[in-house]
């Protein structure tokens, strides 16, 4: 096997990082434009909801946490300031499009006389935008570290980087239940359906991998 003296894993282990990484990026772009195309956003107030929704959890935030990955990044060699700031330049557009998907379920709803927040995709997904909006806030510290007195940088990126983590996959299961809507599956075949529920299943794995490594390097390092 390929493995470079001096190294602490064998090559092949960043060949596995960097060709899911790029499968990440495939998976959601991709699933961002099939939902695009299933929905017509604009056809209707309902069709900007899965839009916006896939917009900002499977691709902006996807991409927001994705470009700090040591293999899958898009600007790896970009100093870690460059990459704090398109971070949160992404982040903000994914809070937008979740307000903006939210805004147009509740107000189509309220136009149709129906009940709020009935199925547990609905709890769940409202649950997941107040989450998106308060790990956003708790985040200005990050950038203003003077708001958060007797609490060091690094403690703090290390609750943004867990506390992103639950949120993330709070958006990838919120996106999974609204899969499973009477709307996407009677829009889809069964085959389609198990394949379109890979798409926030799969990319949940990764960022869970790289969330997780990258803190337990950081351990390994100060211990
Ligand atoms: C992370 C992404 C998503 C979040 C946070 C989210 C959030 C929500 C919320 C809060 C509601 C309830 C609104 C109300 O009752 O006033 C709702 C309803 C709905 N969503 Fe989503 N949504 C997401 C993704 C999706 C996707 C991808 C689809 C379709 C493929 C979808 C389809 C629906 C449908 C059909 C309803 C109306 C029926 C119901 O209340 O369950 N959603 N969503």
């Amino acid at each position: 096997m390929a493995h470079r003296e001096g190294e602490s894993e064998p090559r092949v282990y960043g060949y596995i990082r960097t060709g899911s990484a790029a499968l990440t990026h495939i998976i959601c772009a991709v699933f961002t434009v099939t939902i695009a195309v299933l929905s017509r956003p604009g056809s209707s107030l309902f069709s900007w909801h899965p839009f916006f929704m896939t917009l900002a959890f499977s691709f902006f935030m996807t991409e927001a946490i994705l470009l700090f990955s040591p293999h899958g990044s898009p600007i790896k060699r970009f100093p870690h300031k460059t990459k704090g700031r398109v971070h949160w330049v992404l982040q903000c557009l994914c809070v937008s499009c979740a307000l903006l998907g939210v805004a147009a379920i509740s107000y189509n709803k309220h136009l149709n006389g129906k009940p709020h927040f009935t199925s547990w995709h609905g709890l769940l997904g409202l649950l997941t935008v107040c989450v998106v909006a308060l790990q956003s806030l708790a985040a200005v510290p990050l950038i203003y570290h003077s708001l958060a007195k007797g609490w060091s940088l690094a403690k703090l990126k290390r609750y943004h980087a867990a506390s992103g983590l639950v949120t993330y996959l709070l958006g990838s299961a919120s996106l999974l239940l609204g899969l499973s809507s009477a709307w996407f599956t009677a829009s889809v075949r069964e085959y389609a359906w198990y394949l379109s529920a890979l798409c926030p299943a799969l990319p949940a794995l990764i960022i869970m991998n790289q969330v997780t490594s990258a803190y337990m390097a950081k351990r390994r390092l100060q211990s």
